[in-house]
């Protein structure tokens, strides 16, 4: 089970977001927050954004779309260059049929869970995923406080990706850093998203490394 870290763009200097994705050449992908204002109470950066920084960087793209009706918008971003694109549980009508198509038109197909959406009701499709994102803060905000109840369901989901014997990626998003990074590994995540504690930092690749280290 190899560690990934993917830095968070939420938090960088948006004005100068190509020079900020080089400031973590450490990272293994860039974590792109995408909100609609809809699924989500805040609204942030969408496809041509995307488009763009997938042509700036060689760093593959990590697309977390906080949106409503992803079986419609979800595949363009699989066609604008994004080598994951993430959908919430929540707001999908046809999971199955959308991680198809994702992954017919090249993307990594990975399905998020907010805290209080359980994995169980997904046991028998995640052979249809490539990851499995689970939420550690109520989607919408960067900088917000690291939820530990959320840790059971790691573990829970751990569990059965190793009973079914998949290859899935398991990610956790909010509020992951130096000090929670070790809680989330322990509970069997593999791929760690930070926003706050990479760019919040005077030199963020440090933080990639240290990050790295505390999850191995
Ligand atoms: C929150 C986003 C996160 C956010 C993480 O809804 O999905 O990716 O940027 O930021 P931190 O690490 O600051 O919680
Ligand atoms: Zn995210």
């Amino acid at each position: 089970m190899a560690i990934q870290i993917t830095p968070s763009i939420l938090n960088a200097d948006l004005s100068r977001l190509a020079d900020e994705v080089a400031r973590i050449p450490s990272a293994d992908w860039v974590h792109v927050d995408v909100m609609d204002n809809h699924f989500v109470p805040n609204l942030t950066i969408g496809l041509p954004v995307v488009e763009s920084l997938a042509q700036a960087t060689d760093l593959p793209i990590d697309t977390h779309l906080m949106i409503e009706d992803p079986d419609r918008w979800a595949p363009a971003y699989a066609e604008a260059g994004a080598g994951s694109v993430t959908f919430h549980a929540e707001a999908a009508k046809a999971p199955v049929r959308l991680a198809r198509e994702l992954r017919a038109k090249g993307a990594r197909a990975s399905m998020a869970l907010k805290p209080a959406t359980s994995v169980e009701p997904y046991a028998d499709m995640l052979g249809e995923l490539d990851m499995l994102l689970i939420m550690t803060v109520e989607p919408g905000f960067g900088g917000q406080k690291f939820l530990d109840a959320c840790l059971p369901k790691i573990r829970r989901a751990r569990e059965l990706v190793s009973e079914a014997g998949l290859e899935l990626w398991l990610q956790v998003d909010g509020g992951v850093s130096l000090e929670t990074i070790g809680r989330c590994a322990e509970a069997g995540a593999d791929v760690f998203v930070a926003g706050s504690a990479v760019y919040s930092a005077e030199d963020p690749d440090a933080v990639v490394e240290e990050l790295r280290k505390l999850a191995t």
